[in-house]
Protein backbone atom coordinates (compact mmCIF):
# COMPACT_ATOMS: atom_id res chain seq x y z
CA UNK A 1 0.00 0.00 0.00
CA UNK A 2 0.70 3.37 -0.34
CA UNK A 3 2.05 5.41 3.02
CA UNK A 4 1.30 7.74 4.37
CA UNK A 5 3.98 10.81 5.41
CA UNK A 6 3.36 11.34 9.19
CA UNK A 7 2.63 15.06 9.99
CA UNK A 8 4.36 16.90 12.69
CA UNK A 9 3.21 15.87 16.13
CA UNK A 10 0.02 17.98 17.20
CA UNK A 11 -0.55 16.85 21.37
CA UNK A 12 -3.66 16.63 22.28
CA UNK A 13 -5.52 17.62 25.93
CA UNK A 14 -4.49 13.75 27.15
CA UNK A 15 -0.89 14.43 26.05
CA UNK A 16 -0.53 17.16 28.11
CA UNK A 17 -2.45 15.35 30.88
CA UNK A 18 0.47 11.95 30.69
CA UNK A 19 2.98 15.47 30.92
CA UNK A 20 1.01 16.16 34.23
CA UNK A 21 1.10 12.82 35.73
CA UNK A 22 4.84 12.40 35.13
CA UNK A 23 5.33 15.56 36.83
CA UNK A 24 2.85 14.64 39.70
CA UNK A 25 4.48 10.79 39.98
CA UNK A 26 8.13 12.70 39.69
CA UNK A 27 7.02 15.10 42.80
CA UNK A 28 6.15 11.92 44.71
CA UNK A 29 8.64 9.93 44.09
CA UNK A 30 11.68 12.56 44.88
CA UNK A 31 11.21 13.19 48.08
CA UNK A 32 14.91 13.69 48.87
CA UNK A 33 15.00 17.86 48.84
CA UNK A 34 14.31 20.22 51.49
CA UNK A 35 10.81 19.42 53.09
CA UNK A 36 10.44 16.88 50.81
CA UNK A 37 9.10 18.19 47.90
CA UNK A 38 10.39 19.78 44.66
CA UNK A 39 6.47 21.62 44.31
CA UNK A 40 7.33 25.07 45.93
CA UNK A 41 10.64 25.64 43.55
CA UNK A 42 8.23 24.35 40.76
CA UNK A 43 6.22 27.32 41.64
CA UNK A 44 8.76 29.63 41.99
CA UNK A 45 10.15 28.74 38.49
CA UNK A 46 7.30 29.59 36.92
CA UNK A 47 6.56 32.40 38.50
CA UNK A 48 9.96 34.15 37.78
CA UNK A 49 9.91 33.05 34.32
CA UNK A 50 7.06 34.77 34.34
CA UNK A 51 7.07 37.80 36.28
CA UNK A 52 9.58 39.16 33.95
CA UNK A 53 6.58 40.38 31.93
CA UNK A 54 6.92 44.05 30.89
CA UNK A 55 3.25 45.26 29.94
CA UNK A 56 4.37 48.60 28.24
CA UNK A 57 6.98 46.86 25.82
CA UNK A 58 5.50 43.31 25.95
CA UNK A 59 8.64 41.68 26.43
CA UNK A 60 9.33 39.12 28.95
CA UNK A 61 7.30 36.49 30.29
CA UNK A 62 6.82 33.13 30.43
CA UNK A 63 7.11 32.67 26.14
CA UNK A 64 10.32 32.04 25.45
CA UNK A 65 12.06 30.29 28.81
CA UNK A 66 14.78 32.29 28.42
CA UNK A 67 16.21 31.39 32.13
CA UNK A 68 17.91 28.45 30.68
CA UNK A 69 20.47 31.16 29.45
CA UNK A 70 23.13 33.42 31.18
CA UNK A 71 22.99 35.82 32.22
CA UNK A 72 18.98 35.60 33.08
CA UNK A 73 19.77 32.63 34.78
CA UNK A 74 22.61 34.17 36.73
CA UNK A 75 19.92 36.76 38.05
CA UNK A 76 20.28 37.06 41.92
CA UNK A 77 16.53 36.48 42.11
CA UNK A 78 16.64 33.31 40.05
CA UNK A 79 19.56 31.94 42.76
CA UNK A 80 18.62 28.41 43.46
CA UNK A 81 16.19 27.72 40.43
CA UNK A 82 18.10 25.31 38.82
CA UNK A 83 17.10 22.73 41.15
CA UNK A 84 13.63 23.19 39.79
CA UNK A 85 14.93 23.24 35.85
CA UNK A 86 16.74 20.30 36.28
CA UNK A 87 14.38 18.07 37.67
CA UNK A 88 12.54 18.68 35.14
CA UNK A 89 14.96 17.55 32.77
CA UNK A 90 13.87 13.80 32.65
CA UNK A 91 10.56 14.65 32.00
CA UNK A 92 11.62 17.07 29.02
CA UNK A 93 13.30 13.82 27.95
CA UNK A 94 10.08 11.55 28.18
CA UNK A 95 8.00 14.23 25.99
CA UNK A 96 10.69 15.98 23.76
CA UNK A 97 7.81 17.79 21.92
CA UNK A 98 6.87 19.97 24.56
CA UNK A 99 8.44 23.12 24.72
CA UNK A 100 10.53 24.56 28.28
CA UNK A 101 7.67 27.35 28.59
CA UNK A 102 5.38 25.06 28.24
CA UNK A 103 6.55 22.76 30.57
CA UNK A 104 8.07 24.95 33.29
CA UNK A 105 4.57 26.80 33.59
CA UNK A 106 2.79 23.22 33.56
CA UNK A 107 4.72 22.51 36.11
CA UNK A 108 4.06 25.37 38.15
CA UNK A 109 0.32 24.77 37.90
CA UNK A 110 0.63 21.03 38.51
CA UNK A 111 2.68 21.78 41.89
CA UNK A 112 0.03 24.01 42.78
CA UNK A 113 -2.67 21.48 42.59
CA UNK A 114 -0.19 18.49 43.70
CA UNK A 115 0.36 20.12 46.84
CA UNK A 116 -3.62 20.57 47.93
CA UNK A 117 -4.07 24.15 46.09
CA UNK A 118 -7.03 24.80 43.70
CA UNK A 119 -7.18 23.42 40.30
CA UNK A 120 -4.90 25.72 37.79
CA UNK A 121 -6.32 25.62 34.20
CA UNK A 122 -3.79 26.07 31.78
CA UNK A 123 -3.38 25.90 28.19
CA UNK A 124 -0.25 25.27 25.63
CA UNK A 125 1.29 28.28 22.82
CA UNK A 126 4.66 28.94 24.26
CA UNK A 127 7.88 29.09 22.16
CA UNK A 128 11.24 28.76 23.52
CA UNK A 129 13.24 31.89 22.37
CA UNK A 130 16.90 32.46 22.41
CA UNK A 131 19.41 33.81 24.61
CA UNK A 132 19.21 37.22 22.49
CA UNK A 133 15.36 37.24 24.25
CA UNK A 134 16.89 37.09 28.21
CA UNK A 135 15.36 40.10 30.43
CA UNK A 136 17.40 42.40 31.82
CA UNK A 137 17.70 42.10 35.28
CA UNK A 138 15.77 43.91 38.05
CA UNK A 139 12.56 43.00 36.84
CA UNK A 140 11.56 40.28 39.31
CA UNK A 141 10.68 42.37 43.54
CA UNK A 142 13.26 42.62 45.92
CA UNK A 143 12.60 41.19 49.09
CA UNK A 144 14.02 44.37 51.24
CA UNK A 145 11.85 46.78 49.81
CA UNK A 146 8.08 48.09 50.80
CA UNK A 147 4.57 48.36 49.47
CA UNK A 148 5.88 51.31 46.84
CA UNK A 149 8.32 48.22 45.28
CA UNK A 150 5.26 46.07 45.47
CA UNK A 151 3.10 48.27 43.47
CA UNK A 152 5.82 49.34 41.27
CA UNK A 153 6.96 45.71 40.17
CA UNK A 154 4.14 44.00 40.15
CA UNK A 155 1.71 47.14 38.25
CA UNK A 156 4.40 47.03 35.64
CA UNK A 157 3.15 43.45 34.75
CA UNK A 158 -0.43 44.43 34.55
CA UNK A 159 -1.55 43.47 38.15
CA UNK A 160 -3.87 45.26 40.76
CA UNK A 161 -3.85 45.56 44.64
CA UNK A 162 -6.10 43.02 45.02
CA UNK A 163 -3.95 40.43 42.58
CA UNK A 164 -0.73 41.52 44.76
CA UNK A 165 -2.23 39.81 47.48
CA UNK A 166 -3.80 36.63 46.49
CA UNK A 167 -0.27 35.97 44.27
CA UNK A 168 1.70 36.93 47.19
CA UNK A 169 -0.42 33.94 49.48
CA UNK A 170 2.20 31.32 47.05
CA UNK A 171 4.40 31.58 50.16
CA UNK A 172 2.25 29.42 52.30
CA UNK A 173 4.71 27.27 50.31
CA UNK A 174 8.79 26.69 50.36
CA UNK A 175 11.41 28.59 52.11
CA UNK A 176 14.31 30.86 52.10
CA UNK A 177 18.04 29.31 51.98
CA UNK A 178 20.48 31.57 53.22
CA UNK A 179 22.68 30.53 50.10
CA UNK A 180 20.55 31.61 47.25
CA UNK A 181 18.55 34.92 48.82
CA UNK A 182 20.24 35.23 52.10
CA UNK A 183 16.60 34.70 53.94
CA UNK A 184 16.29 31.71 55.78
CA UNK A 185 13.30 29.58 56.59
CA UNK A 186 9.88 28.85 55.73
CA UNK A 187 6.29 31.09 55.85
CA UNK A 188 3.96 28.74 58.02
CA UNK A 189 4.33 25.27 59.40
CA UNK A 190 3.06 23.19 56.72
CA UNK A 191 5.57 24.29 54.02
CA UNK A 192 4.28 21.73 51.34
CA UNK A 193 0.70 21.92 51.60
CA UNK A 194 -0.95 24.67 50.16
CA UNK A 195 -3.35 26.78 52.69
CA UNK A 196 -4.17 30.65 53.33
CA UNK A 197 -1.92 29.89 56.64
CA UNK A 198 0.51 33.09 55.28
CA UNK A 199 -2.51 35.02 55.88
CA UNK A 200 -3.77 33.91 59.18
CA UNK A 201 0.08 34.04 60.32
CA UNK A 202 0.22 37.50 59.21
CA UNK A 203 -2.52 38.51 60.96
CA UNK A 204 -2.82 36.38 64.12
CA UNK A 205 0.86 36.32 64.68
CA UNK A 206 3.58 38.48 66.54
CA UNK A 207 5.99 39.43 64.27
CA UNK A 208 9.45 40.51 65.49
CA UNK A 209 12.96 41.82 63.71
CA UNK A 210 15.25 38.61 63.75
CA UNK A 211 18.11 39.35 65.55
CA UNK A 212 20.96 37.96 62.93
CA UNK A 213 23.63 39.05 61.08
CA UNK A 214 21.68 38.22 57.99
CA UNK A 215 19.41 40.51 55.86
CA UNK A 216 16.70 42.16 58.04
CA UNK A 217 13.72 39.64 58.22
CA UNK A 218 11.09 39.13 60.40
CA UNK A 219 10.31 35.88 63.00
CA UNK A 220 7.38 34.59 64.91
CA UNK A 221 7.36 35.56 68.92
CA UNK A 222 5.56 32.59 69.40
CA UNK A 223 8.11 29.55 68.16
CA UNK A 224 10.63 31.91 66.66
CA UNK A 225 11.12 29.60 63.50
CA UNK A 226 9.35 31.33 60.90
CA UNK A 227 9.97 34.20 58.74
CA UNK A 228 8.40 37.21 56.92
CA UNK A 229 10.40 38.90 54.70
CA UNK A 230 9.96 42.94 54.74
CA UNK A 231 7.44 42.70 51.42
CA UNK A 232 5.55 40.32 53.32
CA UNK A 233 5.55 42.49 56.12
CA UNK A 234 4.71 45.44 54.25
CA UNK A 235 1.37 43.77 53.11
CA UNK A 236 0.19 44.39 56.86
CA UNK A 237 1.15 47.70 57.18
CA UNK A 238 -0.34 49.31 53.73
CA UNK A 239 -3.94 49.67 54.39
CA UNK A 240 -5.72 48.60 51.05
CA UNK A 241 -3.05 45.55 51.07
CA UNK A 242 -4.48 45.05 54.38
CA UNK A 243 -7.79 44.16 53.80
CA UNK A 244 -7.23 41.41 51.60
CA UNK A 245 -5.06 40.11 54.02
CA UNK A 246 -7.68 40.07 56.19
CA UNK A 247 -10.26 38.68 54.07
CA UNK A 248 -8.08 35.74 52.92
CA UNK A 249 -7.00 34.87 56.29
CA UNK A 250 -10.88 34.51 57.49
CA UNK A 251 -12.06 33.14 54.19
CA UNK A 252 -9.97 29.52 52.50
CA UNK A 253 -12.27 29.63 49.63
CA UNK A 254 -12.04 33.23 48.33
CA UNK A 255 -8.49 33.25 48.56
CA UNK A 256 -7.53 29.79 46.53
CA UNK A 257 -10.32 30.99 43.83
CA UNK A 258 -8.97 34.39 44.08
CA UNK A 259 -5.40 32.73 43.45
CA UNK A 260 -6.28 30.51 40.99
CA UNK A 261 -7.77 33.45 38.65
CA UNK A 262 -4.52 35.84 38.87
CA UNK A 263 -1.78 32.81 38.74
CA UNK A 264 -3.11 31.48 35.42
CA UNK A 265 -3.16 35.23 34.38
CA UNK A 266 0.25 35.54 35.64
CA UNK A 267 1.42 32.01 33.79
CA UNK A 268 -0.15 33.85 30.44
CA UNK A 269 1.26 37.32 30.36
CA UNK A 270 2.88 37.93 27.23
CA UNK A 271 1.83 34.74 25.47
CA UNK A 272 0.18 34.89 22.19
CA UNK A 273 -2.09 32.66 22.00
CA UNK A 274 -3.97 31.01 19.16
CA UNK A 275 -6.37 29.16 21.88
CA UNK A 276 -9.13 30.58 23.58
CA UNK A 277 -9.67 31.01 27.58
CA UNK A 278 -12.71 28.26 27.05
CA UNK A 279 -9.63 25.90 25.75
CA UNK A 280 -7.79 25.51 29.16
CA UNK A 281 -6.81 22.73 30.45
CA UNK A 282 -8.36 21.19 33.71
CA UNK A 283 -5.98 18.84 34.55
CA UNK A 284 -6.53 15.59 37.17
CA UNK A 285 -4.90 16.09 40.06
CA UNK A 286 -3.14 12.31 41.07
CA UNK A 287 -4.96 10.68 44.13
C1 LIG B 1 10.58 32.07 47.81
C2 LIG B 1 10.71 36.91 47.47
C3 LIG B 1 6.36 36.88 45.38
C4 LIG B 1 6.47 32.06 45.25
C5 LIG B 1 10.99 33.38 47.89
C6 LIG B 1 12.24 33.82 48.45
C7 LIG B 1 12.28 35.17 48.36
C8 LIG B 1 11.06 35.59 47.73
C9 LIG B 1 13.40 36.08 48.84
C10 LIG B 1 13.30 32.88 49.04
C11 LIG B 1 14.18 32.30 47.92
C12 LIG B 1 15.22 31.35 48.46
O1 LIG B 1 16.07 31.79 49.26
O2 LIG B 1 15.19 30.16 48.10
C13 LIG B 1 9.51 37.31 46.94
C14 LIG B 1 9.10 38.69 46.82
C15 LIG B 1 7.86 38.69 46.26
C16 LIG B 1 7.51 37.30 46.00
C17 LIG B 1 9.92 39.89 47.26
C18 LIG B 1 6.94 39.82 45.95
C19 LIG B 1 6.97 40.99 46.56
C20 LIG B 1 6.08 35.57 45.04
C21 LIG B 1 5.01 35.16 44.17
C22 LIG B 1 5.06 33.78 44.12
C23 LIG B 1 6.15 33.36 44.98
C24 LIG B 1 4.08 36.10 43.42
C25 LIG B 1 4.20 32.83 43.33
C26 LIG B 1 2.99 33.11 42.86
C27 LIG B 1 7.54 31.65 46.03
C28 LIG B 1 7.76 30.28 46.45
C29 LIG B 1 8.96 30.29 47.20
C30 LIG B 1 9.42 31.66 47.21
C31 LIG B 1 6.86 29.08 46.19
C32 LIG B 1 9.62 29.09 47.89
C33 LIG B 1 10.70 28.51 46.99
C34 LIG B 1 11.43 27.35 47.62
O3 LIG B 1 10.96 26.77 48.60
O4 LIG B 1 12.49 27.00 47.09
N1 LIG B 1 10.30 34.47 47.44
N2 LIG B 1 8.54 36.50 46.45
N3 LIG B 1 6.76 34.47 45.49
N4 LIG B 1 8.53 32.45 46.52
FE1 LIG B 1 8.49 34.47 46.54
Amino acid sequence: GESTPAGPFVPTKEDYQKVYDAIAHRLANETDYDDGSYGPVLVRLAWHASGTYDKTTGTGGSNGATMRFAPESDHGANAGLKHARDFLEPIKAQFPWITYSDLWTLAGAAAIQELGGPVIPWRPGRQDKDVAACTPDGRLPDASKNQDHIRAIFGRMGFDDREMVALSGAHALGRAHTDRSGYEGPWDFSPTVFTNDYFKLLVDEKWNQRKWNGPAQFTDKTTSTLMMLPTDIALIKDKVFRKHVDRYAKDQDAFFKEFSDVYVKLLELGVPFESKPEDRIVFKASE
